[in-house]
């Protein structure tokens, strides 16, 4: 097998339209070029992505983006060696274009192809970011996921917990809708709390008695909710104080329910691997600087990749083709898209996380 390889990475499972570039020779893999296209604008008006706007708006920039990779990479279709696609999970026509894109790409070269869990690109990003060593545990937390998965190898993943509901991002988000600040609203939430004091609102905490990694995120916005309306009947409207004040303290509920979890999270993977493996965190939520400074507390090693490696792109698709290939898998031509595919098919499903779509 060549361990030596050029990697072209397509992601398209949500709503951005992504590809990559990696030049991997073990341990490690250079990104040469990583090519993103949002497609906020096209979903803004409709408070969501509209699966059927995406795929259409896939299918007519995924030949643009892998052409853009490979002339920011500075190479052609001949100097590939390998292609990886996101095959699952996530909003099917979308990655049905993908893998339509992908499959075509390989026909015509005669290049393997590999098919990559989106969820896995994810996972094993500090791979290429931090050199990790397996196994460690991965916290994702974004706008449509939170879940603990201890990774064990490219293809072995366990579920230690995840939210029964809500997604931390997308309580960040509904947060700020209740407040009038604007979105996404992760980022105006952690400007807001910044002059804030997290002491002044008391909001829940969920399920931290119980003694497992699940975590609870749906009912927080209620509380953030019963509590602007309340200082409006009692004051006749918001200062920016209490705006800053709320959001200080939603933030310090949220970062101290990740802590403790983590924490859990971070037990019952040592009582899996036998030590005590390392955390890192990915997902578009591991921007806040304070949830990043929690969860330095609960492990002193932290690895955290880089903003752009942490949100949806086909650089980590690159590198997680490349290391099922190292791991001796293959897909055949007429590789399959599913919709759903559990990075850990032994536990049992998460109750109503993602509620915003597949994405994570
Ligand atoms: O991973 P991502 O780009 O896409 C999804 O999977 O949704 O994450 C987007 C989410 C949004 O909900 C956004 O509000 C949140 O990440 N986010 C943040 C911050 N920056 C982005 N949440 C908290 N603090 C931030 N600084
Ligand atoms: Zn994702």
């Amino acid at each position: 097998m060549t361990h030596n390889l050029t990697v072209l990475g397509i992601e398209s499972s949500c709503d951005d339209t992504a590809a990559a570039v990696l030049r991997c020779s073990p341990p490690g893999g250079e990104i040469m070029s990583s090519v993103v296209f949002g497609q906020g604008a096209l979903h803004a008006e409709f408070g969501g992505v509209v699966p059927e706007i995406a795929a259409r708006a896939h299918a007519e920039k995924l030949d643009l983006a892998v052409e853009q990779a490979l002339g920011e990479a500075g190479c052609g279709l001949s100097d590939i060696g390998l292609i990886a696609v996101t095959s699952g999970p996530g909003l099917i026509g979308g990655v049905m274009s993908g893998v339509m894109c992908a499959r075509g790409l390989a026909a015509g070269r005669g290049l393997p192809l590999i098919g990559v869990n989106h969820l896995a690109g994810h996972a094993l990003t500090p791979r290429l970011t931090d050199n990790a060593a397996y196994p460690y545990v991965m916290l994702l937390v974004s706008g449509g996921h939170c879940q603990f998965l201890l990774v064990q190898a490219a293809d072995r993943f366990t579920r230690l917990g995840g939210t029964i509901d809500d997604a931390p991002g997308e309580a960040f988000d509904k947060v700020a809708r209740i407040l009038g600040l604007e979105q996404p609203g992760g980022p105006a939430v952690e400007k807001a709390a910044r002059d804030g004091d997290p002491h002044r609102f008391r909001f829940p905490r969920p399920l931290l008695d119980r003694d497992n990694a699940d975590m609870s995120f749906s009912g927080l916005k209620t509380a953030v909710l019963r509590q602007r309306d309340q200082l409006i009947t009692d004051q006749g409207g918001l200062y920016p104080r209490d705006r800053q004040d709320i959001c200080a303290g939603f933030q310090a509920a949220i970062c101290d329910v990740l802590s403790h979890k983590t924490r859990l999270a971070l037990d019952i993977a040592t009582g899996i691997a036998g030590a005590n493996p390392p955390l890192a965190v990915a997902g578009g939520v591991a921007a806040n600087s304070a949830i990043r400074s929690a969860l330095t507390k609960v492990s002193t090693g932290l690895m955290a990749p880089p903003q752009r490696l942490c949100t949806d792109n086909a650089a980590m698709i690159a590198w997680a083709g490349y290391e099922k290939h190292m791991a001796g898998h293959a897909d055949p031509g007429d590789l399959v898209p599913r919709p759903r595919w559990p990075l850990d098919d032994q536990s049992a499903p998460l109750l109503g996380s993602g509620k915003k779509g597949a994405k994570a």
